[in-house]
């Protein structure tokens, strides 16, 4: 693993999400909430949880703060940051489950360099993700769906399962896709116990 997806200084205090939410609820990480419309339907339906939204863009994390606080929710979280940087610093084992939710409309071959899903990323998710967790992955790009899912079943410790129809919809990149007529692709994995 490169020095760039973890760096050699020491990972954040066991405690941390206890710090954060104030309990010791499971956590969801969201990658990407862009205006955090999901993270908003997942936190007010799932109130036994805690949710953790890391937005690369710092008017984008604004948003969801904003609607965070409208909302008043109490289980979500904004920190506006790269994903990939939050993750490197994240304990092994400490994260319950992943969201990446139409992670790159930039997945043409000229925006490879800016493109999220990568092995560095899948291992670093695996590395993060607790055993039983889960991560789900979806986009319209069957192209870049295949790259998602190359990446995350490299990773001999993920199995894929069946996806929540659900959840499949319920962000605003979802509902604009789905209008104009556009497959979706959506897998799940689950972090195996054992090696
Ligand atoms: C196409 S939008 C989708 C937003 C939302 N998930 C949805 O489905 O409506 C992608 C979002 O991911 C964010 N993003 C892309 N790469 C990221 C990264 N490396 N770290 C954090 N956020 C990232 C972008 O800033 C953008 O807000």
């Amino acid at each position: 693993m490169s020095d760039l997806f973890r760096p050699n200084w020491s990972a954040l205090p066991e405690t941390y999400w206890t710090e954060i939410f104030g309990d010791d609820r499971p956590v969801a990480v969201e990658i990407g909430p862009g205006l955090g419309e999901f993270l908003e339907f997942v936190a007010k339906h799932q109130p036994d949880w805690n949710f953790f939204a890391v937005e690369r863009s710092r008017a984008r994390a604004a948003t969801v703060r904003r609607r965070i606080d409208a909302a008043r929710l109490t289980n979500a979280r904004v920190l506006s940051a790269p994903a990939e940087c939050v993750l490197a610093i994240l304990r092994d084992s400490s994260v319950d489950r992943f969201y990446i939710q139409f992670p790159d409309p930039w997945w043409k071959r000229r925006h490879k360099r800016r493109r999220l899903m990568t092995p560095q990323l899948a291992t670093q998710l695996c590395r993060v993700l607790r055993p039983g967790g889960a991560i789900e992955f979806i986009t319209d790009v069957e192209e870049y769906y295949d790259v998602g899912r190359a990446a995350l079943r490299s990773e001999r410790r993920l199995i894929e399962i069946s996806t929540d129809p659900e959840l499949q919809t319920a962000t605003s990149f979802a509902r604009k896709a789905i209008k104009r007529g556009w497959k979706l692709h959506a897998a799940t994995y689950r972090k195996l116990a054992v090696d």
